[in-house]
């Protein structure tokens, strides 16, 4: 898909993976829509960035709430906004031993980056569906291929995005609307800052930017980075569980 002229919704676009792809797609003359809950953070890369894109709106929102996302789109829908593609990052992660175990952290990790998107692309499939067009780009994680310890809630989240994203993407393809899994391994952002385990294969988040932005383009189904953290997850995943729960009771 060419992408200059395109309308792109970002969710998260404050932070991390989400403002990089904010400030790279501005070079491409998109109009974009920035969307998180710290608004004047929204409203700074605005102001940094209105030269180079064709237009940005920033918009407050918290994800996890289906009467927040409704607004927004009440507020798209009014100005007639026809969106191309919505990325979908707005995430979080959250460290937890067994010992302190909250449901209430399982609640809002499963509220933000699974019922978040959801919310967001019911909003979006009765436009998409009628124009046979557009893409959901949603983000997952390399992280949705096993139980790794103390990130159970976020992994079981991860997990559950990659799997919905492939039922919509067989659902929609009748309709011509294209469904992209972006599944980052370990990216440089204030989300990994707080990690304390190593991070093997660590990127910068202009550079996954970048190569979300070209699997984009090129309307790939799925999209995983870098390589060898690629090939690392794929084969801790063939593993069977006893040899698995070994290698990670070595590691943890
Ligand atoms: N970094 C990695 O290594 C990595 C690896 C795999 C997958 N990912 C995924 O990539 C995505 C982006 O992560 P990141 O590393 O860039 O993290 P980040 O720097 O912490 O950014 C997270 C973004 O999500 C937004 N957000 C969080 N909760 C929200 C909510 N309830 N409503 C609206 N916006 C919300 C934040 O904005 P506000 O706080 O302003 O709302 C922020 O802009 C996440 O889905 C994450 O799971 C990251």
């Amino acid at each position: 898909m060419e992408l200059t002229n395109r309308t792109i919704l970002i969710t998260g676009a404050s932070s991390g993976i989400g403002e990089a792809l904010a400030r790279r797609l501005a070079h491409f003359k998109c109009s974009l829509i920035l969307v998180s809950r710290r608004k004047e953070i929204l409203d700074k890369l605005k102001e940094e960035l209105k030269q180079k894109a064709n237009s940005i709106i920033t918009l407050q929102c918290d994800v996890s709430s289906k009467t927040e996302v409704t607004k927004i789109f009440d507020f798209i829908h009014d100005k007639k906004i026809k969106i191309d593609i919505a990325i979908l990052n707005a995430g979080i992660g959250n460290e937890m031993k067994v010992e302190n175990y909250d449901s209430a952290i399982a609640e809002k990790i499963f509220n933000t980056n699974v019922l978040g998107m959801i919310y967001f692309i019911e909003k979006l499939i009765p436009e998409f569906i009628q124009r046979r067009s557009g893409i959901i780009a949603g983000i997952s994680s390399l992280a949705d291929n096993r139980g790794y310890s103390r990130s159970g809630f976020y992994c079981a989240s991860k997990a559950a995005i990659s799997v919905y994203l492939e039922s919509l993407r067989l659902e929609f393809k009748p309709y011509g609307v294209k469904v992209i899994t972006i599944k980052p391994g370990f990216v440089k952002t204030p989300m990994t800052s707080k990690n304390k385990f190593p991070m093997p294969f660590i990127i910068s988040a202009e550079n996954a930017a970048d190569i979300i932005i070209k699997g984009i383009q090129k309307e790939k189904r799925v999209i995983q980075f870098p390589m060898p953290t690629v090939i690392l997850s794929r084969l801790v995943g063939l593993l069977p569980t006893n040899i698995y729960e070994y290698l990670a009771s070595k590691i943890i």
